[in-house]
């Protein structure tokens, strides 16, 4: 892939493109290389079970000021601190009883707590946007261990440009970050494909900031309490990274779909046939068998490639809204939402 050498310099001159290394074939110099870019208060792009983040020192304003240029991503808009471990995530901030189950239930994980944050934590005000709480997870796999390399908590947004479409693979980071950053790990395609899912844990009561790979009765199986999810969008901002349009391809989305015009690309889920289909430009199946995991672990891979047809419209059939269906249908309705900017 790329061959360009890291070259010691503090910035990436433009039009570089970042080098990229296999974790498979190469997971002790993905380490190493990783750890010496981060040391220098420069972000990563790191595979997690989620989706790619772009990761950097949660405790050096400068490394979380480069998060915020690389992607174009609004400063108001506070990024997940990762940790190694829930020892470690303990030193940091602080846990209610409710979060410290839900931590040992699912860390590793696509779970992020909001938990208030520790007095003189070290973490960066900029990497949690001033609030005085932070929220924290915990990933599976390679990304753990190159924080427990590392020593320190990676602040880490998805590795894509603010407003964009999520990266499940290396090449997504690539083609949309590859010119402004030095270091792309490639892990091959996330396992779970759609972001953590953010709650915060209140007296009587989980709230639900984002939805997410892990399922809502998931969460209150394990909690014994209640998920109060949110009013919608439109509602205030709870999760202030949580703006109606978002994930936004170029091509018009139109959810629900039971017919397509001519030309137009049809994503749709468990083999349902839509009346003009013959004439689709391109027609992907989230899941042939109906199963919602795989259909979480496809669909912003078959969004980009859907927008990458040069399609007008993206048709989507209805995909059924219980376990991993609610973050498919959040991301769908946020990809689908009038563009504010
Ligand atoms: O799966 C994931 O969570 C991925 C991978 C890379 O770990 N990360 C991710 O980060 O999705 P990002 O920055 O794209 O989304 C973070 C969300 C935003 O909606 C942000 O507003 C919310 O988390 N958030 C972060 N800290 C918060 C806090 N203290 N209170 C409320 N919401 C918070
Ligand atoms: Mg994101």
């Amino acid at each position: 892939m790329q061959d360009t050498l890291l070259t010691g310099k503090q910035d990436v001159a433009s039009g570089d493109m970042a080098r990229c290394i296999s974790i498979e074939t190469a997971r002790q110099e993905a380490i190493t290389e990783a750890v010496a870019v981060l040391s220098r208060g420069l972000p990563v792009a790191v595979p997690t079970e989620t989706v790619y983040g772009l990761a950097a020192d949660a405790t050096d304003p400068a490394a979380i000021t480069r998060i915020y240029e690389t992607k174009g991503r609004p400063r108001f808009n506070p990024l997940i601190c990762h940790m190694a471990d829930l020892q470690m995530a303990e030193r940091y901030a602080v846990f209610d009883p409710v979060s410290r189950r839900l931590a040992e239930r699912f860390w590793p994980g696509p779970l992020t707590l909001v938990l208030p944050l520790k007095p003189e934590s070290g973490i960066h005000p900029l990497a949690t946007a001033g609030l005085d709480t932070v929220g924290v997870r915990v990933p599976q796999g390679f990304a753990g261990d190159l924080i427990r390399a590392f020593g320190h908590p990676l602040a880490a947004p998805s590795a894509n440009s603010s407003g964009k479409i999520s990266p499940t693979t290396a090449r997504h980071v690539l083609d949309d970050l590859g010119g402004r950053i030095e270091l792309v790990l490639d892990g091959g395609p996330c396992r779970v494909g759609v972001e953590s899912t953010i709650v915060r844990v209140e007296p009587d009561r989980l709230r639900l900031l984002r939805p997410g790979g892990i399922a809502v009765d998931a969460l209150e199986e394990a909690s014994g309490l209640p998920v109060e999810r949110p009013a919608g969008a439109g509602a205030a901002i709870e999760a202030p990274g949580m703006l109606a349009s978002h994930y936004a391809p170029n091509a018009a989305m139109q959810l629900e779909a039971r017919r397509i015009a001519p030309g137009d690309a049809l994503i749709r889920f468990a083999g349902v046939s839509v009346e003009g289909e013959d004439d689709a430009r391109l027609v992907l199946d989230l899941s042939p068998r109906g199963d919602l995991a795989e259909a979480a672990a496809n669909l912003f891979d078959y969004m980009k490639k859907a927008d990458a047809s040069g399609a007008a419209h993206i048709a989507v059939t209805p995909v059924p809204n219980r376990g991993l269906g609610e973050a498919i249908n959040d991301r769908l309705k946020r990809a689908a939402a009038p563009r504010e900017s």
